[in-house]
């Protein structure tokens, strides 16, 4: 008997950084995903087709998350878990929420726990804070619920019910880093000017609830000005570089609506939107230029688990 969770990765399309500090952000679940299996064992292993085995220091969160619920729930915490990702690593699209999310669903499953989304967040927290030092809980949060999402620390988050799909161009600049460092970056920066980093997070918590009723009502032009306006105010931060802002800037060029980096910057994604007719020839277009690039339908569905023999 074995468990299996799915959990997808997410893009923040709105708010990142300042939703460490208390503002809004606006993400979305993604189709692609980790799927891991949670399975008895004699001794505790985990596998990943990115890192190898146990030894590897990325796998570590995985033990806390695992060792935390089983000491919660007086659960066995000898399980093989073995991990296989459709998510880049380090590009800013959550690959490390969604792994602690679907270990934490699984580990769930198997034991009978019965856990709601709310729980399966809980302990996959244990696994993200272990990794990113003071994360705002955003990555989780929106890959167990699936969907696109309003959040902020402290408040419940919101999500968006939309009728209809809309489509999010991503593209990888092929260049990873540490959420932790960018992060530590920006609370620098706001206790050296604490007045101005609060004017500046207060305007882009109400940029991502505009965002969020464009997003809505359908308005991707509208959407696509506001990404534009993010990205400025992430480069004041300091948290974008040199071939995050020619992403951006090449997206423009090619028609898009707007576009910024999502997630943490100094490396990992963009994400764009566009108009229809131009969406096939903006991703040939970045994929030429070296980008990964590709476009995904959202919402995508959240965690899921279920038991195989
Ligand atoms: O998980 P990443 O690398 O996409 O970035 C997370 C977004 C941040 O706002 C930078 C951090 C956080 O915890 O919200």
């Amino acid at each position: 008997m074995r468990a299996v969770a799915e959990a997808p990765s997410k893009a923040i399309i709105t708010g990142e950084h300042f939703v460490v500090h208390g503002a809004w952000a606006l993400a979305a679940a993604l189709p692609r995903k980790v799927r891991v299996q949670v399975a008895p064992a004699s001794a505790f292993r985990v596998t990943s087709d990115k890192f190898g085995d146990v030894g590897s220091p990325q796998l570590r969160p995985v033990s806390r998350v695992i060792e935390a619920m089983a000491r919660e729930f007086s659960a066995k915490p000898n399980v093989s878990v073995s991990i296989s990702s459709m998510v880049p690593e380090g590009a800013g699209l959550g690959s490390s929420a969604a792994t602690m999310v679907a270990v934490a669903a699984a580990f769930s499953r198997l034991n009978s726990l019965g856990l709601g989304v709310d729980e399966i967040i809980r302990y996959s927290m244990v696994g993200e804070r272990h990794i990113h030092g003071n994360p705002s809980g955003i990555d989780p949060a929106v890959s167990a619920r699936g969907g696109v999402i309003l959040f902020r620390p402290g408040s419940r988050p919101k999500k968006l019910s939309l009728e209809g799909e809309r489509t999010l161009i991503l593209s990888y600049s092929g260049r990873t880093r540490s959420t932790k460092g960018q992060i530590g970056r920006v609370t620098q920066i706001r206790n050296k000017y604490p007045g101005l980093f609060s004017i500046l997070s207060d305007g882009i918590s109400e940029l991502s609830l505009t965002a969020a009723e464009k997003m809505r009502i359908g308005d991707m032009e509208g959407l696509g000005n506001l990404l534009t306006v993010n990205h400025a105010a992430l480069m004041s931060l300091g948290v974008s570089n040199d071939t995050l802002d020619l992403m951006v800037d090449l997206l423009a060029s090619m028609g898009s609506y707007g576009a910024k980096l999502t997630g943490a910057g100094g490396g990992g994604s963009v994400v764009a939107v566009a108009p229809e007719a131009k969406e096939k020839s903006i991703v040939s277009g970045l994929t030429a230029r070296g980008f990964e690039t590709f476009k995904v339908s959202v919402p995508a569905e959240g965690v899921k688990s279920w038991l195989e023999r």
